[in-house]
């Protein structure tokens, strides 16, 4: 194998089946812009080591840059015979420089370059995904907006529990959401950190220079231990995790709008363009974007899971068992750029059915809770003033009627306490006006939360 990276001391190829389990090529092959922009920062480190020469820096750098136009034409593509994205670019580079080629392996091994490359590659790429997902809250924050006097019931259980601000609702999507950006910027801060230099474990005799490779590729410092350098995943188990969590929270909200359209709540209705039909059913229209950012949680929560157990028995440094932290990396990486412009064009143009709503708002005696809190307010204590709202509900449900439908006389059977101006207390209106206290849904605090979650996104 003229393009094996470790022929020296064998005598025969690998067997085929060693090969087929080994080979990483197919799915490596999208670290190769990162797997060259290393070799140049490389390249130069070695120039000013006095490794190379002006001339051979000079054609070096030009290779590099031919094989990555060839790269990006679609010219140059990895063959079935090369192991890895580090392999085939080797090739590319033998291709274009002869015996010169081989010199830039010197002082590097596949194993600070490929935590390198990924390292880079999941920094650009989260970047963008933090932009994704800044568009997203920044459509439920629109959503709110329009939303802040907008009543619903909230609840608990998925039982009605209190009248809440629609908008109050959508806000507590984009908290969590607000909490993973700055997850993601907070990721980055570790994940800034230079492998290279680091060789295959033990950094180099050669007079290399890792922190000015850290610094020519972006990285904030190069890794103050090189054993470490090319053993640690943690970015990559980090990244998992806040991507599952992304996941999981996309899965509540999908299933909230899974809930709000169905014509037994009729809340919502997706713009065509972000619903799908049945192929049997003429009348359907179904939330699949939301039902498909619920279910691919699944597979982001397992990439946390199945990379941290593949991590957990591995003796430092390097081991070939790491191989195996790429397709989650990709996987949760694509998953979520699939997922999350398909969730913002979703929630930026549903429309909802206000009217509806605020018809539910008061049902199943979402207003209880300011009966009890009203009789507080005229001293009965509250474990009585439970009771007392209790027994209203009983009447009101055996006559089927709302809590302010019930006559003078049955207020006043149930208790004493009960004088018909607790009426006053019973309006969703003013059970929302009510809320006054910081992040309450009552309207002045939903609009101060909308204002400081507006910030937080555009600061993004
Ligand atoms: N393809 C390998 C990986 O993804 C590159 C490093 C291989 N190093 C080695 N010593 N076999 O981890």
């Amino acid at each position: 194998g003229a393009t094996r990276l470790w022929g020296g001391r064998f005598t025969g190829g690998p067997a085929e089946a060693l090969a087929r389990l080994s080979v990483s090529v197919q799915f490596d092959w999208r670290l190769a812009p990162y797997d060259l922009a290393a070799s140049r920062a490389h390249a130069r480190v070695l120039a000013r080591a006095g490794l190379l020469d002006a001339d051979e820096l000079g054609r070096i750098l030009a290779a590099l840059d031919d094989l990555e136009s060839a790269c990006a034409a679609g010219e140059f593509r990895p063959s079935v015979d090369d192991e890895d994205v580090h392999t085939a670019l080797e090739r590319g580079l033998l291709e274009r420089l002869g015996a010169l080629g081989g010199k830039l392996r010197a002082g590097r091994s596949r194993n600070d370059q490929v935590a390198t490359d990924l390292r880079l590659y999941l920094r650009e790429r989260v970047r963008g995904l933090a932009g994704r997902l800044a568009e997203l809250a920044s459509a439920l924050a629109d959503q709110a907006g329009r939303h802040i006097d907008t009543p619903a019931p909230g609840f608990t259980h998925l039982q009605p529990a209190q009248p809440i601000s629609f908008g109050h609702q959508l806000l507590a999507h984009v908290q969590a959401l607000l909490r993973d950006l700055d997850r993601l910027r907070d990721w980055d801060k570790r994940a800034a950190v230079s492998p290279l230099g680091a060789g295959a474990l033990a950094g180099s005799s050669l007079p290399l220079d890792p922190a000015q490779v850290a610094k020519e590729l972006g990285f904030d410092s190069p890794a103050a231990n090189s054993i470490d350098a090319v053993a640690d995943r943690d970015f990559a188990a980090e990244f998992l995790f806040v991507a599952a969590l992304v996941g999981v929270h996309l899965s509540r909200l999908g299933e909230e709008v899974v809930i709000w359209t169905t014509p037994q709540f009729g809340w919502v209705e997706l713009d065509d363009a972000f619903a799908t039909g049945s192929s049997i059913m003429p009348q359907k229209k179904n939330p699949d974007i939301a039902e498909l950012a619920r279910g691919k949680s699944g597979r982001l929560i397992g990439h946390v899971a199945g990379t941290l157990a593949m991590l957990k028995g591995l003796p430092l440094a390097y081991d070939r068992d790491l191989q195996e932290d790429k397709e989650p990396v990709f996987d949760a990486v694509d998953t979520l750029e699939l997922v999350l412009p398909a969730m913002t064009g979703m929630i930026a143009t549903m429309r909802v059915d206000e009217e509806r709503m605020a018809l539910d708002a008061p049902r199943g005696y979402t207003l209880a809770t300011e009966v009890a809190e009203w009789l507080v307010r005229r001293g009965v204590p509250f474990r009585e003033a439970h009771e007392i709202t209790g027994k209203l509900v009983v009447i009101c449900t055996a006559r089927d009627c709302a809590l302010d439908e019930v006559t003078d006389e049955d207020l006043a059977s149930v208790s004493p306490h009960l004088t018909p101006d607790v009426r006053s207390v019973l309006s969703v209106a003013g059970a929302l006006a009510a809320r006054m206290t910081p992040g309450s849904t009552g309207p002045g605090p939903v609009s101060d939360q909308l204002a400081t979650a507006a910030g937080r996104i555009d600061r993004w």
